[in-house]
């Protein structure tokens, strides 16, 4: 065992486990969880064929799976009705906590499933992409897509405990891993410019999986992330929505593209931030030399950084209407993450969403 990460909720705590190989011990870290109930695993198509044999193997082949398809589009009414449809199949009851083991969209479903199954069971959460580990897994937000947008319905439902395996993501493409690291980098930019500044060392041994610096990598995302969720559980506060840095403008891009393939959620993320950053610059909050050091980082290690490189020609204008459909809007106004300088995002309730537009067919095409 590598550590353990408590997130302390009260009634609601749990432990994130991390360690190299825990998927082949889950006989150990996750059967005494489940209280003698025979574990019920949840996943998607390809994590069935590279991860799900290990997890299986470790419980003696007595677990029961059930497996999605692959991709954002099983975040929906369809799939969370044939899920809950075969949970009850299987006879879930009340007291069992059912296992995810994916990625984001696993995660988001299953709790969502989990959080009205009998009006709540428990859910076991095992995440498979570096995306996952170091964010959806921790924190309780899960949601399903709609037609009026991504992520409109859903709860705050906690998971029992999080078991995280690095290992697990030797067998995840280099696309997603990257997508994955703009969610490690935002850790370093929310409130930490040492853990920013190591990651510009470091951020090609976490990309290329070296044990260290990918399990340092983990361990500090998922401590800063479980100090926020503790301190501001459902965001009523300013505090949890500091971890939705570069959302704004990643969530436009991210609408342009049809929330698709072209533009990965991680992807959408880091050109969110290196905008939320130039954008700090442009109204004079941040130095325009830390908003280039962000953006030079990104770009570094290949994730996009503009609009352009989203593969979006969108107006400004078009782009923040898009923005103008987010669930944070409140009283007709939208707060946006920006920042003080490396590790000083702050929530600024005043910008003028006629600038932004400005801004963005200044900069972004
Ligand atoms: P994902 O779950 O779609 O996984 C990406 C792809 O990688 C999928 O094709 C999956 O099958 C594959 N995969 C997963 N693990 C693998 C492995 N180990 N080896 C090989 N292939 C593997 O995408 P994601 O990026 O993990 O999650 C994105 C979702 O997470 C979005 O829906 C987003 O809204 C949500 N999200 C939720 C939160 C939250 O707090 N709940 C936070 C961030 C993102
Ligand atoms: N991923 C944002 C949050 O958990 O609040």
């Amino acid at each position: 065992m590598k550590a353990t990460v408590n997130v302390g909720l009260g009634v609601r705590s749990y432990d994130i486990l991390i360690g190299n190989g825990l998927l082949d011990r889950a006989d150990h870290c996750i059967a005494p969880v489940l209280a003698g109930r025979p574990p019920i695993i949840i996943t998607d198509e390809t994590v069935a064929k590279t991860q799900l044999p290990r997890l299986q193997s470790a419980f003696g082949n007595e677990a029961r799976t059930i497996i999605l398809p692959a991709g954002e589009g099983t975040k929906s009414w369809l799939q969370l009705e044939r899920l809950i449809d075969a949970l009850l199949d299987l006879g879930v009851e009340r007291k069992d906590k059912i296992i995810a083991l994916g990625g984001g969209v696993i995660g988001d479903l299953v709790g969502f499933a989990a959080s009205i199954l009998k009006r709540g069971c428990g859910f076991i959460q095992v995440p498979t992409t570096l995306l996952a580990q170091v964010d959806s897994s921790v924190g309780g937000k899960t949601a399903i897509n709609v037609r009026a947008g991504k992520n409109l319905v859903g709860s705050f439902h906690q998971p029992a405990l999080v078991v995280i395996d690095p290992t697990v993501l030797e067998t995840l493409p280099d696309r997603q891993m990257r997508a994955g690291y703009a969610e490690v980098v935002k850790y370093g930019l929310i409130n930490d410019a040492d853990f920013f500044a190591w990651c510009e060392t470091h951020a090609a041994k976490i990309l290329a999986r070296e044990p260290h610096a990918l399990v340092k990598a983990i361990e500090h995302s998922v401590r800063a992330k479980a100090k926020i969720v503790a301190a501001d559980e459902r965001e009523t506060e300013d505090h949890r929505a500091l971890l939705n840095l570069g959302h704004t403008f990643g969530h436009a891009l991210e609408a342009e593209t049809g929330f698709s393939d072209v533009l990965l959620h991680g992807e959408g993320v880091a050109a969110g931030m290196a905008l939320a950053h130039a954008y700090s610059a442009r109204i004079g909050h941040l130095t325009a030399e830390d908003a280039q050091r962000v953006t030079n980082h990104l770009a570094s290690v290949g994730l996009p950084v503009s609009a352009q490189d989203a593969h979006v020609q969108a107006s400004g204008q078009r782009l923040v209407e898009h923005m103008l459909h987010d669930k944070k809007m409140s009283g007709g106004k939208l707060p946006y993450i920006l920042s003080k300088g490396i590790g000083r995002a702050y929530v600024d309730h005043n910008v003028m969403i006629d600038d932004v537009a400005a801004f963005l067919d200044g900069i972004a095409r």
